[in-house]
């Protein structure tokens, strides 16, 4: 879908109403949220989220998050149950999404849910894309705001360089402050999974729900289709877990393995998360293969070795 070209609104009022009206027209417009910024369209109008699959060119099996702007808009999507109520008093707003049987008359296209009879709902955090929630008044589909299957933006400018003249708008609502996509739980079934890390900790998930997590199992791999090994991935080869870099590669450092650019100098992951995206960007830029210091496999470290897995996976 081609657009004539994609226009870049602010975070005043006028530009946030003309957001709305684009998305009630049924169009698209990417959206800074804490995590990454996503594509967002109107997740009740199937020619919407047809575009939305179409501008990023994603395959159409992977089923997107419906954003909402409270928890009574989630509760007249999904079923909510007793594990919904305690991590959304917990975690929301914030990043953390939560899968639950639709309910009747829910109104959601079924192309957001790819079918299933479950929906992925998530309340975000930042105030701009809540802003744009309550005036657009409706539940907002939104994949990461990138071409399928590369590095996620934290930038609107990473959003312009994937996906310019493919959508009308890009709201610029500054960088994104957690920088890793929201944390999936499963709460469809009797106990609580873990669908994908992210930037919610598994460790806070834990103690809010008082128990530890099933770990995730191949029938959960089965029921978050689109979960697709190689991901987020730079255009350049990967190497991961390297304490030295070669002569022709980019170094990404963490602590005091340094490299060309340093996630995080005092080894902070909640500081790496939030550069993990835009340093890749930059890194990718040089087109030169990438190694990638050892990352501590706690807390967002788990969300952070993930997204480096994929990454670094055969494409
Ligand atoms: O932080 C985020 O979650 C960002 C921002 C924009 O909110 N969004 C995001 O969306 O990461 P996306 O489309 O890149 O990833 C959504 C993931 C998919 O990989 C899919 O597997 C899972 O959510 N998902 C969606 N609906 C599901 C469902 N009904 N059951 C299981 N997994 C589901
Ligand atoms: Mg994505």
């Amino acid at each position: 879908m081609e657009q004539d070209s994609t226009i870049i609104l602010g975070t005043s009022d006028a530009d946030i109403e003309r957001a709305a009206v684009i998305l009630r027209h049924g169009g698209l417009v990417a959206f800074a949220t804490e995590t990454v910024y996503g594509l967002g369209g109107d997740a009740r109008n199937g020619d919407a989220v047809a575009r939305i699959y179409e501008a990023k060119g994603r395959p159409s099996f992977n089923p997107l998050i419906a954003h909402v702007a409270s928890v009574e808009m989630a509760k007249s999507l999904v079923e909510w149950n007793l594990w919904a109520d305690r991590l959304a008093s917990a975690f929301w707003p914030g990043p953390l999404t939560l899968v639950l049987p639709l309910r009747d008359n829910h109104g959601v296209s079924s192309l957001v849910t790819a079918g299933l009879s479950t929906l992925a709902v998530r309340l975000p955090a930042n105030e701009i894309a809540r802003t744009l929630l309550e005036r657009f008044g409706g539940p907002i589909a939104a994949p990461s705001a990138n071409p399928s299957g590369r590095i996620s933006p934290t930038t609107a400018g990473h959003v312009f360089s994937g996906l310019q003249g493919r959508i009308p708008a890009i709201l610029d609502a500054g960088p994104c402050a957690v920088g890793l996509e929201s944390t999936i739980m499963g709460l469809a079934n009797e106990v609580p999974t873990l669908l994908r890390p992210g930037g919610l900790p598994i460790e806070a998930i834990e103690a809010a729900l008082g128990q530890p997590l099933a770990s995730r199992s191949e029938t959960d791999l089965l029921s978050a289709p689109g979960q697709l090994l190689s991901h987020y991935a730079p255009n350049a080869s990967v190497r991961l877990n390297a304490t030295t870099c070669f002569d022709n590669e980019k170094m990404l450092g963490f602590g005091n393995i340094n490299g060309d650019l340093n996630l995080s100098k005092s080894g902070d992951l909640r500081e790496a998360a939030a550069n993990l995206f835009e340093f890749l960007h930059q890194l990718d830029a040089t087109g030169k293969p990438i190694a990638i210091a050892p990352i501590p496999t706690a807390g967002l470290g788990v969300a952070i070795n993930d997204r480096l897995h994929r990454a670094a996976a055969p494409r």
